[in-house]
């Protein structure tokens, strides 16, 4: 174990084991643990943490089989990040995606409508203008930051449309989610007030939204979905002010993120990215390659209901665990040696865990995947390359993988 002293501090014990340390995502250096975490001990005790004591669970199999046995492994007992949620620091949000069964399966049936195929074709056209005009509008040979410029707009622009939200608020959403989604880095008294302030002024909005749709017929956007739905005649307005900001965050930060992590990713490899310029018949496989390759969410929570056994390791009623996706992508018994490269025809890219697996599995994959792949094609058209001229600021956090800004230069090739 490392030591740091610092003056006339106690001794601070740091375990390079503990991955939940938010500067090894801040300086991108959580590789190398992980490796060894997979290697050595793929279900792995953390006594000491930020967020107390947890088990890492680090590699393919053993995830699946957790989130495969969900009335063992609670998604609702201590919710779904490694930092505890404490009802009384909080605003009372209840979340589908932190409710066990039955409650989370009706709930989840509410919004799938939206989501189908015949929803993504609905809403294709009108995604692939936005991208079209954002594209357009940059300037060529100019740095800009693609973080803000790309990811954000084109992600915020999307739940506008998903929401029917009015248009010219529409960077509210962008900043709500990013205060409901960035819990683990309130820690202090001023910050957790300031987001309950902004949570209360998110569910007042939406409040306001839901009035105005509620005696009218039904229309093909997400309030009005869950208004008329059966699971929401069971909801209070807490749940349905939960549910919604779970839209808003679980749409916000993972595409963005994969729409920066595209752009980084594909500059770090350029001659896969040769690959995939030579030949655009590529670009469905390159968007699970990329989703896979960043892992937007690093890892979801779990809750252990009963004494149980896993991969060989005694796991005690109340235990957390981490499932840690951005590490099972990196397994090389699934990917191959090379699974820390991209490789955009890789022949199993789309067995990628960053949308979990089981009862809880990302409900928004296919809207994330139709935006990834329509960003690409539209690039494509116009022979637009991304260079990035510098490095990225990432985001200090063991749960969203992502960055705050870019530099980056756009070409032809
Ligand atoms: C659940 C990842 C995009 C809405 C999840 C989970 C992950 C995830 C890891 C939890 C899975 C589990 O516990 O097993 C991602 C990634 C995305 C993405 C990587 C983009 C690349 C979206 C979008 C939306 C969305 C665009 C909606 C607009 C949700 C919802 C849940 C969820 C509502 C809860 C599902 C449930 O509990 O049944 N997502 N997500 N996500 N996601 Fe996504």
């Amino acid at each position: 174990m490392a030591t740091l002293a610092h003056d006339a501090q106690p001794q601070i014990e740091i375990d390079p084991l503990d991955v939940s340390r938010a500067e090894l995502y801040a300086e991108d250096r959580w590789q190398a643990p992980f490796a060894q975490l997979r290697a050595d001990s793929p279900v792995h005790r953390v006594e000491h943490s930020d967020f107390g004591a947890y088990w890492s669970v680090s590699s393919y199999k053993p995830i699946v089989e957790v989130e495969s046995l969900p009335e063992l492994y609670s998604s609702e007992v201590g919710g779904i990040t490694l930092a505890d949620f404490l009802p009384e620091n909080d605003v009372r949000m209840p979340m589908f995606i932190a409710r066990d069964r039955p409650v989370h399966t009706g709930q989840r049936r509410s919004v799938s409508p939206a989501f189908t195929p015949s929803e993504m074709t609905r809403m294709s056209d009108d995604i692939r203008g936005r991208t079209a005009d954002i594209l357009d509008s940059l300037d060529w040979n100019k740095e800009f930051d693609w973080v803000d410029t790309v990811s954000i707009e084109l992600t915020t622009q999307m739940l506008a449309i998903l929401f029917d939200f009015p248009w010219e608020d529409r960077r509210k959403l962008t900043f709500w989610s990013d205060w409901a989604g960035d819990i683990e880095l309130i820690k202090d008294e001023p910050s957790r007030l300031k987001r309950l302030e902004y949570m209360y002024e998110c569910g007042t909005y939406f409040q306001n939204l839901w009035n105005q749709k509620v005696d009218k017929p039904q229309t093909p956007d997400l309030i009005s979905m869950m208004i008329h739905s059966d699971a929401m005649s069971q909801m209070d307005q807490f749940e349905f002010i939960g549910n919604l900001i779970l839209l808003i965050v679980g749409g916000n930060d993972t595409t963005r993120n994969t729409m920066s992590g595209l752009a980084y990713g594909l500059d770090q490899f350029p001659d896969e990215r040769a690959k995939l310029e030579a030949n655009p018949a590529l670009i469905p496989n390159t968007v699970s390659e990329i989703i896979r390759w960043q892992t937007p969410l690093s890892h979801m929570r779990r809750t252990a209901t009963q004494d149980t056994e896993l991969h060989g390791q005694q796991i005690k009623e109340g235990d957390k665990l981490a499932l840690w996706y951005i590490s099972a992508n990196r397994d090389r018994s699934v990917f191959g040696d090379d699974a820390d490269k991209i490789v955009v025809d890789r022949a199993n890219a789309r067995r990628h865990l960053a949308f979990g697996h089981g009862i809880h599995r990302c409900v928004g994959a296919r809207l994330a995947e139709m935006q990834i792949a329509i960003l690409l094609e539209e690039m494509a058209k116009r022979r637009m390359r991304v260079n990035v001229t510098g490095e990225p600021t990432r985001v200090a956090a063991c749960f969203v993988h992502g960055y705050r800004s870019m530099p980056v230069e756009i070409s032809k090739y």
